[in-house]
């Protein structure tokens, strides 16, 4: 299908065109109609004088309304009046042929309608109407072209992006996590990954030294507004460093991708401020802090980086857990107390959380390369000997391999598009995402499954 899109129309005056899109709104002038056409490109202004119209197109002009498919072939002419407000704005198509490429039901809501609050049930049903709202469409297209500034960022730097299994097992990282029964050995699951972190750690030892993906996690927790049960981690992993290193790195990427693809926004300060876990709880009673100096400037980003956290917390039955996850490594003064099970609430951990306006944004750390600070870790929160061979043996025994030393961290995509975005909440830059309740409107999920699928999987449902 030949055909030029909205916004090329303005370098094609006195042209004619053929364009090919949605009908965004429609508003009759007497003898004069004009329609805004949209396409992946923008909007269109498009001048319908019945004369101008050939007979086919003349009977067909009735029925035009919002949402219908069309095909317009037209003049460009320059508009009398130029609307500022659109790229397009200069010019305007007067219509010589129109085709109807498909009809529309009246959508269920006003798609260009800001005030769009309310109905969040019903956005997320008709997502693929939702979607068609401009700022939905910009959210989608800032989202994509970060991953990609993202991989040439990494890729120039000597990465390779790797996929990781999501069929696998549990992960100790804090959330509930989702099982998935197997059908072939009766009684037993797989799980869904909350970070790819064993498995980054595992291509580590293979010897790949700087690996990357944009993966998919899962996390059975309660939903808040920038939490999702399904979401991104651009997840990063690299061998021969020290905490140092893995910062710099991501602290560059962050600023080169965020040149790149929102150039309006100021980072307030580089190199990103630096606080250790007690100076941010005593100053701000947070270990998130929303260091913005002007917050009702959209454009500002106060990124800070928050380090020196406690590798364990007691728990409520008086034993201990530890703070981020139990792969990071203590900071080197303290990785005899470590082995040895001493001052364990003292210890502090390479972990380093990157902050942006008050949201995580990113964690990451410095890991136990030997098997023995591994599984004193595992001893410190008081796993038997037994439960933690059968849950971490295999990346105890992978220790045992020439494992180099390594770090990493995970940043999370969705909050960091959703910042740039000046979106409040993360499901405006995700494009299916699910409810504040964990639900899929759209798709229907979670489902109920037929018996003879559950008899598959030797799941019996209680009453
Ligand atoms: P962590 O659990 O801190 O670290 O996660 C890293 C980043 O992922 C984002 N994030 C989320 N985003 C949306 N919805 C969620 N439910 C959610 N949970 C986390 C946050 C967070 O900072 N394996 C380690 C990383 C590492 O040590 O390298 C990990 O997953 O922005």
């Amino acid at each position: 299908m030949e055909r030029t899109l909205a916004l090329k129309t303005v370098k094609k005056v006195g042209e004619t065109v053929t364009l090919c899109g949605w009908v965004h709104a429609r508003r009759n002038m007497g003898k004069i109609v004009f329609l805004d056409m949209r396409d992946r490109s923008g909007i269109v202004q498009v001048v319908i004088v019945s004369k101008e119209l050939d007979s086919v197109s003349h009977g067909a002009l009735p029925e035009i309304r919002t949402e219908f498919v069309l095909q317009i072939e037209g003049i460009v002419n320059m508009r009398k009046k130029a609307n500022d407000a659109l790229p397009t704005g200069s010019v305007e198509i007067l219509a010589t042929k129109i085709t109807i490429l498909n009809t529309s039901k009246t959508p269920p809501f006003e798609i260009e309608n800001e005030d769009r609050q309310a109905n969040e049930e019903l956005r997320l049903k008709y997502r693929y109407l939702d979607l068609r709202h401009t700022r939905m469409a910009r959210n989608m297209r800032l989202r994509h072209t970060l991953v990609k500034e993202v991989r040439d960022f990494l890729c120039a730097q000597d990465f390779i992006e790797i996929e990781t299994s999501l069929l696998t097992k549990g992960t100790p990282e804090g959330a509930r996590e989702y099982i998935i029964p197997s059908r072939i050995y009766p009684g037993t699951f797989y799980v869904l990954p909350q970070s790819p972190q064993q498995f980054k750690q595992l291509l580590m030892v293979a010897g790949f030294e700087r690996y990357f993906q944009i993966a998919k996690c899962f996390r059975d927790e309660d939903q808040r507004g920038d939490r999702q049960p399904e979401f991104t981690q651009i997840d990063v992993e690299m061998s021969f460093v020290e905490q140092e290193d893995v910062m710099n790195l991501m602290e560059a990427m962050m600023i080169k991708t965020i040149q790149k693809v929102s150039p309006e926004k100021k980072i307030l300060a580089t190199p990103f401020p630096r606080l250790t876990y007690q100076a941010a709880m005593e100053r701000y009673g947070t270990d998130r802090p929303d260091l913005r100096v002007n917050k009702d400037d959209p454009h500002e980003l106060a990124f800070c980086w928050v380090v020196d956290f406690p590798f364990f917390e007691k728990t409520e039955e008086g034993g201990w857990m530890f703070t981020h996850n139990p792969f990071s490594a203590p900071q080197p003064a303290y990785k005899e107390q470590l082995l040895t099970k001493e001052n364990i609430g003292g210890i502090i951990a390479a972990q380093y959380d990157m902050v942006c306006n008050g949201y995580e944004v990113g964690g990451g750390g410095i890991r136990n390369h030997t098997p023995e600070a591994l599984r004193a870790v595992f001893e410190i929160m008081g796993l038997s000997s037994d439960i933690i061979n059968e849950r971490f043996g295999h990346i105890l025994e992978a220790l045992e391999y020439g494992t180099p030393p390594h770090g990493g961290i995970a940043l999370g995509l969705d909050r960091l598009v959703a910042i740039l975005a000046n979106e409040p909440n993360i499901r405006e830059v995700i494009a299916f995402p699910k409810t504040g309740d964990a639900r899929d409107p759209l798709m229907g999920a979670p489902s109920s499954m037929p018996q003879k699928a559950l008899d598959d999987v030797h799941i019996k449902l209680k009453n």
